[in-house]
C-alpha cells in the first residue's frame, strides 16, 4: 500500500486521475467503478477527456438489491449519469439488484469478473472502514455475494434519498477477494469524517473488523487522501 497525503480533495484527485491516465496510455482493458460522493470530481476529467474507451470494459462494486437501473438512487442510474452516457465503453457491468434470483445474479457476476480481470479498481471507504459493501467481519476470501447492510451504512447512504425507510437493506457488492485480485487499486477518502476509517485502515492491524486494512496487502494499492482524512495519522 502506498499512502499518498494531498492539501485538498482537488489536488488528490488530480493525482488519481494521472495514475488513471498512465494505466489508461498502458493498455487498461478492464476498469473497476466506484460510486458515492467522493470520485464524482474524477468522474468529471474522465467523461470530459475525450478519450476513446471502445476497448475498455467496465465492472462496478456494487448494486442495492430492489432498485432498477431507471431509479435514481440506483448506482446502475448514478453511473450512466456521471460516465456511461458520455463515454462510449465497450460494455458496462453492474451486479442487478432486481434479479429474481440473487445468488444466480451473484455468480453471473463472479464470471463476468473472472473474464474481466480488473486492471485497475477506484474504491472509496465507508466510515465503519467497507469498501464496496463489505462490512466489518467479511471474510477476506469473499467472492461476489449479498449483504445486510450496517445500520451506519444505512445512515451514511439516507444522504441520497427522501426518507431513511427508503434506503434497501441490501445488496450484491464484489467481495474482498473480488476486490484484491484487481492489478492496481485507487483509494480515495476525504474529509475528517473518514479519518478514523483511514486510521484503521493504514496504521491498524490487518483484520475483517476494518475491511480497508486489507489493502495492506495490496503492492499497487495508492491510498490518496486529503489532509482532512489523513488527520488522525500518526505517520
Ligand atoms: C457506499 C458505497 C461505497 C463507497 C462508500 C463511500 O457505501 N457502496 O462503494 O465507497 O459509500 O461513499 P462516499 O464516497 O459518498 O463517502
Amino acid at each position: 500500500m502506498n499512502v499518498l497525503v494531498f492539501k485538498n480533495a482537488e489536488e488528490a484527485t488530480e493525482k488519481a486521475y494521472d495514475i488513471f491516465k498512465k494505466s489508461f496510455e498502458n493498455g487498461l482493458k478492464t476498469l473497476g467503478l466506484a460510486t458515492g460522493s467522493t470520485p464524482l470530481t474524477l468522474y468529471e476529467k474522465i467523461r470530459t477527456s475525450g478519450w476513446d474507451v471502445s476497448h475498455v470494459t467496465t465492472v462496478n462494486l456494487d448494486e442495492y438489491v430492489g432498485l432498477s437501473p431507471a431509479n435514481p438512487q440506483s448506482y446502475n442510474y448514478y453511473m450512466q449519469e456521471e460516465l456511461f452516457k458520455y463515454m462510449n465503453f465497450k460494455s458496462t457491468n453492474l451486479p442487478n439488484g432486481m434479479a429474481e434470483d440473487l445468488q444466480e445474479e451473484c455468480e453471473r457476476y463472479e464470471q463476468i469478473l473472472k473474464e474481466n480481470p480488473v486492471d485497475l479498481q477506484i474504491l472509496g471507504i465507508g466510515p465503519n472502514g467497507h469498501i464496496g459493501f463489505n462490512e466489518p467481519g467479511t471474510p477476506f476470501d469473499s467472492i461476489t455475494h449479498v449483504v445486510e447492510l450496517a445500520p451506519s451504512t444505512r445512515e451514511a447512504n439516507k444522504r441520497f434519498f427522501d426518507k431513511e425507510e427508503e434506503v434497501p437493506t441490501k445488496a450484491i457488492t464484489m467481495g474482498i477477494s473480488s476486490i484484491m485480485n484487481a492489478r492496481e487499486i485507487i483509494l480515495l477518502a476525504f474529509g475528517p469524517g473518514k479519518a478514523d476509517a483511514v486510521r484503521k485502515m493504514v496504521e491498524g492491524p490487518v483484520t475483517s473488523d476494518c475491511p480497508a486494512s486489507v489493502l495492506q496487502n495490496h503492492d499497487h494499492a495508492w491510498i490518496i487522501l486529503d489532509e482532512g482524512s489523513a488527520g488522525k495519522l500518526k505517520r
